[in-house]
């Protein structure tokens, strides 16, 4: 979408977010509705969340697997998902396919990771309730 108002609304009068995504080598700048799940809207853009062996071997994005794992810069959103809640509260990946985008957000992909991603440093754990 690239007609936005001042609001950063759409031609359609919806709201509209900037997602920043780090692929390991370049950003890349996507554009989405308020709302939009985060995973899926990394998996409509080529910028998928899993790896190799968990591409075709998740839950779908019922919250389960922990696989869709992801990293913000700066703020991360509230965790709403019991599941996502605790990656928050011990500093593991994010939950992708339980985030929706209602901000601009900076997303890091976790390309080195075998399939759910190390605990990370303390930002999370103090931020996640
Ligand atoms: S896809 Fe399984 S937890 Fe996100």
């Amino acid at each position: 979408m690239n007609d936005l108002d001042s609001e950063g609304r759409g031609v359609s009068g919806l709201q509209t977010h900037t997602v920043e995504v780090f692929d390991g080598k370049v950003w890349h700048r996507l554009t989405c509705r308020h709302g939009v799940n985060l995973r899926l809207l990394l998996l409509e853009n080529d910028l998928s969340p899993y790896v190799p062996l968990t591409e075709n071997l998740n839950c779908g994005g019922r919250g389960l697997c922990a696989t869709c794992g992801i990293r913000f810069d700066g703020e991360a959103p509230t965790p709403e998902h019991w599941h996502d809640k605790a990656a928050a509260r011990f500093g593991y990946p994010r939950l992708s396919c339980q985030i929706q985008v209602n901000r601009d957000l900076s997303v890091r992909l976790l390309p080195e990771k075998r399939i759910w991603g190390k605990r990370g440093k303390l930002e999370s754990r103090r931020k996640g309730k």
